[in-house]
């Protein structure tokens, strides 16, 4: 019997039982993941009986890896990612000095893991700083390989920056930059293909889960070959290739310019009957005040890279923080795809049993919908929706709410686990 995950045209096949490889992670990580580990088993038991199972294979990065190996990311991690396809991370600390950027940023260039998706929901009972925080129910496809994190930067007096100056103001004409001697540099690299890869992945899950718009969020306005051509190649796509469930602004704005503004709001009311995706555009700015006042007229957003990363932070915030947001590395043409608590180490609380594994726990309730094991996952979704409803949590969120019990990690997990009904 086969234990490896198969991904053949866009289409996932799951053996019964698969192998999913993990990478424990530093700090916390030791404390999150096998309480993790028992929740999501458990979900599956509840699911599937003794029919599907995960079988769990560990796999060394960061920390322990470099104890174990010498190698921060040892080959054998990689190679277990692309045979096994499916997996899921612990954070992993930067190492400082030691020649590798980021574990995590190796992790998604070699496997080119181009969208980082993070969906936002509010669990009844999380204490929130918004007033109607049962009306957030946000996906956000991050852009994850390129943009101003492409790492390409250059030290102002440095050679290479010098040399990219000099090129810029002789060869290029450009006479914009305001202080040349003590600039650095960094470039933002912004394609039509990246561009168009993590778009249409945002369009496919809104249709897939019959989501209502897409929200393409970008600083078009002052970056117009980057950053507004994201939007224009955005809007081409889905007239293109999802001309028949898609209903774009270009398009009602096209309509209410030629027929006026009473046929556009009639194309729009029939597109949204119809049960079209509407594809629009919010300039960055507008949208980080747009989703904290109206935050149900979005529902999946396609942003580059930085945009995602302010974005991320700010709805998760919304929700409830950072120690239970969850989220993935996805390609959706390899198969590739790692699930991954959002936050980091927490060195300050490492071993001491305060870290919320909620992150993790919904990271894994993402992995078994990708898997197509909805049932375990919706059973995941209500013992932790129950488990808030009770006030049991973990100390980050105990401050935040009157009556509540204190778990510690583990005992947040069983309280969890006890409440798969
Ligand atoms: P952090 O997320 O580790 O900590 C920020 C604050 O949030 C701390 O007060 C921490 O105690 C708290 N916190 C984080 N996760 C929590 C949880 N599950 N439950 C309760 N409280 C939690 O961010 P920081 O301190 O900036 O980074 C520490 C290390 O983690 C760095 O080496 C950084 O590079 C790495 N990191 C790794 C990530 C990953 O592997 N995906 C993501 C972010 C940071």
């Amino acid at each position: 019997m086969s234990h490896t995950i198969q991904y053949q045209h866009g289409r996932i096949s799951v053996p019964n039982q698969p192998i999913i490889p993990f990478i424990e992670g530093d700090g916390i990580g030791k404390d999150i993941i096998e309480p993790s580990q028992r929740v999501i088993n458990a979900a599956v038991k509840k699911a599937y009986g003794t029919t599907k199972k995960l079988i769990w294979k560990e796999v060394l990065a960061g920390k322990k890896a470099f104890e174990l190996t010498g190698n921060y990311l040892p080959d054998e991690t990689l190679e277990a990612f692309k045979e096994y396809l499916v997996g899921i991370k612990g954070p992993l600390e930067t190492p400082v000095g030691e020649g590798i950027r980021s574990l995590n940023v190796a992790l998604r260039q070699t496997l080119d893991l181009y969208v980082c998706l993070r969906p936002i929901r509010w669990f009844k009972g999380v204490p929130s700083p918004v007033r109607f925080p049962e009306l957030v129910d946000m996906h956000i496809f991050r852009e994850n390989t390129e943009d101003i994190y492409a790492g390409i930067e250059f030290m102002t007096g440095e050679e290479k920056a010098i040399k990219f100056r000099d090129f810029l103001i002789n060869e290029m004409g450009v006479d914009k930059i305001r202080f040349p001697e003590s600039s650095s540099f960094g470039v933002k690299p912004v394609s039509k293909e990246g561009s168009e890869r993590l778009i249409r992945a945002a369009i496919k899950y809104a249709i897939d889960r019959e989501l209502p718009s897409v929200t393409i969020v970008h600083k078009g306005n002052i970056m117009k070959f980057t950053e507004g051509a994201f939007k224009n190649w955005g809007y081409e796509l889905a007239e293109t290739e999802f001309t028949h469930q898609t209903f774009t602004w270009k398009k009602y704005k096209q309509i209410e310019l030629e027929e006026g503004p009473d046929a556009a709001k009639t194309a729009l009311s029939k597109a949204k009957a119809m049960g079209k995706v509407i594809i629009k555009d919010v300039i960055t700015d507008a949208f980080l005040q747009e989703s904290l006042l109206h935050p149900f007229e979005h529902s999946v957003i396609a942003t580059l890279n930085l945009n995602g990363d302010y974005i991320s932070d700010q709805l998760a915030a919304m929700v409830g923080g950072i120690g239970i947001s969850p989220g993935a590395n996805i390609n959706y043409n390899s198969g590739y795809a790692i699930f991954e608590a959002t936050h980091g180490t927490a060195p300050n609380i490492a071993g001491t049993g305060k870290a919320n594994p909620g992150s993790l726990i919904l990271s894994g309730a993402m992995l078994l919908e990708y898997l197509g094991w909805y049932e375990a996952a919706e059973h995941i979704y209500d013992a932790m929706e129950h488990t808030f409803s009770k006030r049991k949590v973990t100390s980050d969120l105990f401050n935040m709410m009157e009556g509540a019990t204190l778990l510690s990690t583990s005992k947040f997990a069983d309280e969890i686990i006890r409440n798969i009904h």
